[in-house]
């Protein structure tokens, strides 16, 4: 496995690849690499000839006050985890690299409509930073396919669009959320719970398995089922933010006659902030 810091050093690797006719997978990650992480990984080894995953905490997609200075750096054992999975190429820029115009006046990607909803209402500015970063790194990597997990539903829908928005010819995929044994969803940010939450933190899962077989089986009206996920969530000691049934091409409020539904939830559970998806199909 090569390391590169820099993006000349990251072109000229891409650039022999594609001389050679090399199809390329990328995974981009922040960092602190988990199974959920590694099973991307493990697809794009499958659907390319080489892949790349990038390490990068992005300042931009986090909020004043939010966790990006005690965000996770485990860079040693990640690279012992990549390095096991085989992949070819890894990129972790520094700040400048990725952002010499500095973060006050710099360009950045905005993907109207699905990031003022939902996690964007909560985290304002939050998915034109990824979106932005994202965007730099599929220029400069130029894959021919990208993997992003479902796990984070609404991020995947943006690069999605922003993909095809902005003519980047770069297949999106998304990958289903790896679990642990009691359905909690793994996040680097699990590693914030007392051993206590992270005994309550499956009751999310639990939740909302019980309102898609609500939704399903049930018939039960949307906003019922909101109410109840945010009542469950609030009574087991978490501070849910949304609790919302949405159509899952493209997260807007369901009609009747929709049949692909996702619920997606975010709450707080001490100072980690979880979100979680499960995706439906009516009958
Ligand atoms: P990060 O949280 O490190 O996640 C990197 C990728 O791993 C994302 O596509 C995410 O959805 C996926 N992932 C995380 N947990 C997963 C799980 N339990 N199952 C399946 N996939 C999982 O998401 C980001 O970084 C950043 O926003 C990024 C896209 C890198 C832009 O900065």
């Amino acid at each position: 496995m090569k390391t590169v810091f820099d993006l000349p050093g990251l072109r000229q690797e891409i650039a022999d690849w594609k001389r050679q006719g090399l199809r390329i997978a990328f995974v981009p990650t922040m960092g602190n690499l988990h199974d959920g992480h590694l099973s991307l990984l493990e697809r794009a080894r499958q659907i390319s000839d080489r892949t790349v995953v990038s390490i990068f905490v992005n300042p931009i997609q986090f909020g004043k006050g939010e966790d990006y200075e005690k965000y996770p750096s485990t860079l040693e054992a990640d690279r012992q985890k990549l390095e096991a999975g085989h992949l070819d190429l890894l990129f972790t820029p520094n700040l400048k690299e990725l952002y010499p115009g500095g973060f006050d006046v710099d360009t950045r990607v905005t993907v109207p409509g699905l990031s003022g909803i939902l996690c964007g209402q909560f985290r304002p500015g939050h998915f034109s930073g990824v979106a932005t970063v994202v965007t730099k790194l599929l220029i400069n990597v130029a894959p021919d396919s990208a993997l992003f997990g479902e796990k984070d539903y609404q991020q995947l829908l943006v690069i999605q669009r922003l993909a095809t928005d902005l003519c980047i010819p770069t297949t999106i995929i998304g990958m289903p959320i790896v679990r642990e044994m009691d359905g909690l969803a793994m996040s680097s940010r699990n590693g914030y719970l007392t051993p206590e939450q992270r005994h309550i933190a499956p009751v999310i899962y639990r939740t909302l398995q019980l309102a898609a077989d609500k939704l399903q089986n049930q018939h039960a009206k949307i906003s019922t089922i909101e109410t109840e996920g945010m009542q469950t969530l609030e009574a087991a000691g978490l501070r849910p933010e949304y609790f919302s049934v949405r159509r899952s091409s493209d997260l807007t409020e369901p009609t009747s006659t929709d049949r692909e539904l996702s619920i997606l939830v975010a709450a707080w559970l001490g100072t980690a902030r979880l979100i979680y998806n499960v995706k439906l199909v009516l009958k």
